[in-house]
């Protein structure tokens, strides 16, 4: 058995997943992305299993495409990868499947955006489709700031900014739900606490236990599912009487999921690719 995993930096998820891999005796590489060179007419690796955890969604995809057409299994898979690093294609399979999700609208002109943004009534939020860390997601209060943001993002956002993915702000009370899924079992789950709307961990958010309800853990396999499986991070908001999936992540960070449960979340993670790997 011989793993490789695909890395931009060791932080400490990476660290623990190395430390995994050592006590159960299997060969890893660490495969930077950094540094790879993939020949396309030459499949120059040989492992039975691909982890990725780049930081990078172009690296992630295009590489874990190249795996899997050379027949390498990964975790995830390209797939699941593509879907969930774009909440576009997130949300429209998540509502095609029936998982409730704040109500969400995409606009391509700054007319047309503020048309529907109109339409959804205030306050909204504007989030890239691509992007994470709660980096350049927008709320907006009323129409003197909408038109102001449309016209920034028009004028001086780069390409992923072309597109205005605009979602109903939902009123959640100081903190969402993060949703660790393995394949179809729940590792763990978190509230992520702030005074800022944005929960983000890398936003300073604070974390507690959440012990998972039946729905909550009904709500975030059948999510994970219905974006092809793996190992995902569901993002869940309360809102005043249901719950609501608002995006899910292909290669989550689990420090503060795994500081606050205690949980041994790398561990799970390689077994889960072992099993994935023998199939
Ligand atoms: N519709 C919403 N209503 C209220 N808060 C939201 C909404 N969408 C996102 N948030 C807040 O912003 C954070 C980041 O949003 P998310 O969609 O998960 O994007 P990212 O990929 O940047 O993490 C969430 O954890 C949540 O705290
Ligand atoms: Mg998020």
């Amino acid at each position: 058995m011989k793993f490789g995993i695909l890395v931009s930096y060791v932080r400490f998820e990476e660290k623990k997943i190395f430390e995994a891999l050592q006590a159960r005796n299997i060969k890893f590489d660490k495969i930077y992305d950094n540094e790879i060179i993939l020949d396309y007419q030459r499949d120059n690796t040989s492992y039975d299993l691909i982890l990725d955890r780049s930081i990078s969604h172009t690296r992630s995809l295009q590489c874990l495409k190249i795996f899997n057409d050379w027949g390498i299994k990964t975790v995830n898979n390209w797939k699941v990868a593509n879907i969930c690093g774009d909440k576009s294609l997130t949300t429209s399979v998540l509502v095609s499947k029936g998982i409730p999700m704040p109500h969400t609208m995409i606009a391509y002109s700054p007319e047309s955006a503020l048309k529907a943004i109109e339409e959804m009534d205030y306050p909204v939020v504007l989030k890239p489709a691509i992007g994470s860390w709660g980096r350049l997601i927008s709320k907006v209060n009323d129409r003197e700031a909408a038109e102001g943001l449309v016209e920034h993002k028009k004028t001086l956002g780069t390409y992923h900014h072309s597109s205005f993915y605009i979602q109903k702000y939902i009123d959640k009370p100081g903190r969402d739900i993060r949703v660790l899924v393995i394949g179809d079992k729940i590792a763990t789950a978190i509230y992520r606490k702030s005074s800022h709307w944005l929960t983000n961990a890398s936003r300073g958010a604070t974390a507690e236990a959440f012990t998972v309800t039946s729905e909550i853990e009904e709500l975030s396999l059948k999510a994970a599912e219905a974006v092809g499986g793996g190992i995902l991070a569901v993002d869940i908001l309360e809102d005043k009487d249901k719950y609501l999936v608002i995006e899910i992540n292909y290669t989550p960070e689990f420090k503060l999921l795994h500081e606050t449960t205690g949980v041994d979340i790398a561990g799970m993670m390689v077994d889960y690719a072992m099993e994935v790997a023998k199939k």
